[in-house]
């Protein structure tokens, strides 16, 4: 569940992979042109995930070392997660998806507007 939807997918998708599938607001802001498309290194594909979903790869581990993503130990690269059964995610506020307020939940769309890039 995310961003109010519940879908199915098969077991060892990419976590990122099945939420811009499914056009949920993976990105914030500019961080929806500018990204690593999944390469685990920008950082700003940042959830909190709840769930059955694989352990953190060593470029995972690594990204998350560096600020902001680091003080955010409950939160995962999305592109580096593997969902291995259900799952739960949130979206927070800020480039990263580092903030404290709620952007969206697994229940909830959109709790706060943010800038859609076109
Ligand atoms: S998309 Fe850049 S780290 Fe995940």
């Amino acid at each position: 569940m995310a961003e109010g939807k519940n879908f199915e997918v098969v077991e060892g998708t990419n976590l990122r992979e099945a939420l811009l599938e499914q056009d949920i607001d993976l990105y914030s802001n500019g961080a929806q042109i500018f990204n690593c498309h999944g390469h685990g290194i920008c950082g700003t594909c940042l959830v909190k995930v709840e769930g059955a979903v694989s352990e953190p790869t060593k470029l995972e581990t690594t990204r998350m070392s560096f600020p902001p993503n680091s003080s955010h130990k409950d939160r995962r690269l999305s592109c580096q997660v593997k969902v291995l059964g259900d799952v739960r995610v949130t979206k927070y506020e800020g480039h990263f998806g580092e903030g404290e307020e709620l952007l969206w939940t697994p229940e909830q769309g959109l709790v706060k507007a943010t800038a859609k890039v076109s």
